[in-house]
């Protein structure tokens, strides 16, 4: 077989000539930044997962960086989080000079656990509030969540970068905590390339948001240059940034959307695959089969007892059998930065190294191909029948 033409990427996104039609309007336009395309883009947004306000950003880290300071955390401040995450969870507690405290993981759905969340709380009632991130698409146990935040007056920010679409007890992720943040970066269930979109409730937070997320300019974005008041007129409240939305993503992620449900149909399909053809693979444990759950991560997890290599090894097999096979993630508290900065141990969060050191992820997007979804599943098979243990 020809590993570099037949090579199965790890993830791909799903672009049409819907997205592509769209993307031209706008470049013959005249207008490529933060306008009309990006305002109904939100306005569709929040219409979809049911919150009154919708910002876009040009990422999800910008929109979490954005919500953080917009719930006031500052300087010296802690903030919980997920040592199990992609670094932009807790890089954005430090750019405001505060310090995520990390609480481990349930192994079962490797998200935050919340007794230990709990016991963090209890030990120290000066934290603000809490980042869960729903890994995978997988969604973190927000009952147990809301009470703590009743219990103890902390706010939750919801990491969404994973979870779009995906309802919980009859609301989208997203907008069960203070605010919601979802990630359009290539790789998601909907994309715009680079971009994000941070949805809340609390208005207060959505004006300070809106505010920061063009320099402090105390002007909504298009209304600089759609109301009757010259465009230069305006003030600067605050050192803001620079973390708005460009229309010509807005335009691709406004065709996005309207995909948004046919994807997850069929993500949940090529999961499905996936339970029924590695089932009985004893050598894996496969993720929890829930049926609200994105899907945006396939995560599974080797048996060490029953296979005779690391779980490098046994991924290698499938890579160098042209299969894109990815882990997620590299635990926070093991990454030089976070180690040296608080001094962590490996051990710290024992369940979350331990679900580190045997998963990998799969390929999983709406235009697998059953073909390829064979292949991945004898790739799979090839190599437990080389390295699995004879009892
Ligand atoms: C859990 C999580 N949070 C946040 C982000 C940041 O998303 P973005 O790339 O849109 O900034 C990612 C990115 O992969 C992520 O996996």
């Amino acid at each position: 077989m020809n590993q570099n033409t037949d090579f199965i990427p790890f993830a791909r996104p799903s672009i049409g000539t819907e997205e592509e039609e769209a993307v031209i309007k706008v470049l013959r336009s005249g207008w490529l930044t933060t306008g009309v395309e990006a305002k109904n883009f939100e306005t569709e947004f929040g219409a979809y997962i049911g919150s009154s306000n919708a910002l876009a950003v040009n990422s999800a880290t910008s929109g979490l960086h954005l919500a953080l300071e917009a719930f006031g955390v500052g300087p010296g401040d802690k903030v919980i989080t997920t040592p199990y995450t992609f670094t932009s969870t807790a890089e954005v507690i430090r750019y405001l000079g505060a310090d995520p405290v990390f609480a481990d993981i349930d192994p079962d759905n490797f998200n935050i656990s919340s007794v230990e969340i709990e016991i963090l709380l209890k030990k120290d009632p000066s934290i603000k509030g809490i980042i869960p991130v729903h890994i995978a698409g997988n969604p973190c146990n927000m009952e147990d969540l809301l009470r703590l935040r009743e219990k103890y007056n902390v706010f939750i920010i919801e990491d969404a970068a994973h979870a779009f679409p995906v309802k919980y007890n009859g609301k989208l992720l997203g907008t069960i905590g203070d605010a919601g943040v979802f990630s359009f970066y290539a790789t998601k269930t909907i994309t715009t390339g680079e971009g994000g979109m941070i949805v809340t409730n609390n208005s207060k937070a959505a004006k300070r948001m809106s505010v920061m997320r063009l320099h402090g300019i105390d002007r909504e974005i298009w209304d600089r240059y759609t109301s009757d008041k010259p465009s230069w007129q305006y003030s600067i409240v605050d050192a803001g940034y620079k973390y708005n939305m460009p229309d010509i993503a807005a335009a691709i992620g406004r065709e996005q959307l309207k995909k948004a449900s046919l994807f997850l149909k069929k993500r949940k399909n090529i999961a499905e695959f996936y339970f029924k053809n590695l089932v009985s693979m004893d050598f894996l444990k496969l993720p929890e089969q829930i049926e609200n759950h994105g899907w945006h991560l396939f995560m599974a997890r080797i048996i060490p007892e029953k296979l005779t290599v690391s779980r490098d090894k046994f991924i290698q097999e499938i890579i160098n059998k042209g299969i894109g096979i990815s882990v997620h993630f590299i635990p926070l508290h093991i990454m030089p930065y976070y180690k040296n900065k608080y001094g962590y141990n490996e051990q710290d969060y024992p369940q979350t190294l331990e679900v580190y050191n045997t998963v990998f992820s799969l390929p999983i997007y709406p235009n697998l191909t059953e073909n390829q979804l064979k292949r991945i599943v004898s790739a799979i098979k090839e190599a437990g029948a080389k390295y699995r243990r004879i009892p």
